[in-house]
């Protein structure tokens, strides 16, 4: 396909559809607490994302996934399938959520801690918010997606932690995952150069253990190979002429 360069003007449309992702992991919080099930957090931004936004859950039915979010708990890496289970003290859970607005695609993703999680509960959130930040704080035209990928897994790496292979960030825009691959791993020095008006996510899947997966049998829900536990945080993100410019980011907001 290549790279589909965005003029400012779509830039701008697609920040719209960026924020009402971004609106939805902020009005999801009060939500996410202990005893609320997965199924129940998906029906509620069905609900907000369809009646009150106005847009479309972007991941329902696509390629088969059958709900609108995906909601990935403890050694889930990616893909959780929202249903029955329902949260417990000291869970770490990912929401990521993508909507369509006007035809334009924002995706961005979070983890919530539920009730008291444990020390290294909490430091995989943390490494995993950091290498994200580590590789948009990069972003900036002439840099090459090698440069990105090699820093978020130096990052991660020297946390002790390893980086999911196997998942990656996405060009996004009329098409929810485009090219290019924003891998969260590689080497200085190689891949596509950034160019203004290429937007992407960068959304790096870090493990406290090995970085193996495991895909179950319903074809969706990732795992951990050693059932350790993975998290994940994901903003789309535009190349503008001196830097970046995060279309999923609240006025306001930390990243
Ligand atoms: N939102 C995910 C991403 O960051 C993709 C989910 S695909 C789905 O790319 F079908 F599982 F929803
Ligand atoms: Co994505
Ligand atoms: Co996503």
């Amino acid at each position: 396909m290549g790279i589909v360069l965005k003029t400012p003007e779509e830039i701008e449309s697609m920040r719209v559809a960026g924020r009402l992702a971004g609106e939805v992991l902020k009005m999801i919080r009060e939500h996410v607490k202990i005893g609320m099930s997965t199924g129940e957090l998906d029906d509620i931004c069905h609900d907000h994302i369809t009646r009150v936004q106005q847009a479309i859950p972007a991941p329902l039915n696509y390629r088969g996934f059958p709900k609108s979010i995906c909601t990935s708990l403890n050694h889930v890496v990616c893909h959780g399938i929202p249903g029955e289970k329902r949260l417990k003290n000291g869970d770490i859970l990912n929401i990521d959520i993508t909507v369509i607005k006007d035809g334009w695609h924002g995706d961005t993703s979070k983890m919530f801690l539920i009730g008291e999680p444990t020390v290294r509960a909490r430091r995989i959130c943390q490494v995993a918010h950091q290498a994200m930040v580590t590789g948009i704080e990069m972003v900036r035209p002439g840099l090459r997606l090698g440069d990105i990928g090699f820093a978020i897994q130096r990052y991660s790496e020297a946390q002790g932690c390893s980086v999911v292979r196997e998942y990656c960030g996405h060009g996004i825009g009329k098409v929810f995952h485009e090219d290019p691959q924003v891998l969260h791993y590689g080497r200085p020095g190689v891949g596509e150069v950034l160019v203004p008006g290429m937007v992407f996510t960068i959304e790096p899947m870090i493990n406290v253990g090995r970085r193996g997966t495991r895909l179950l049998g319903d074809g969706w829900t990732v795992i951990t190979k050693d059932r350790s536990l993975s998290a994940q945080w994901e903003h789309t993100l535009a190349v503008t002429d001196d830097g970046y410019d995060v279309l999923t980011q609240l006025p306001g907001d930390e990243l």
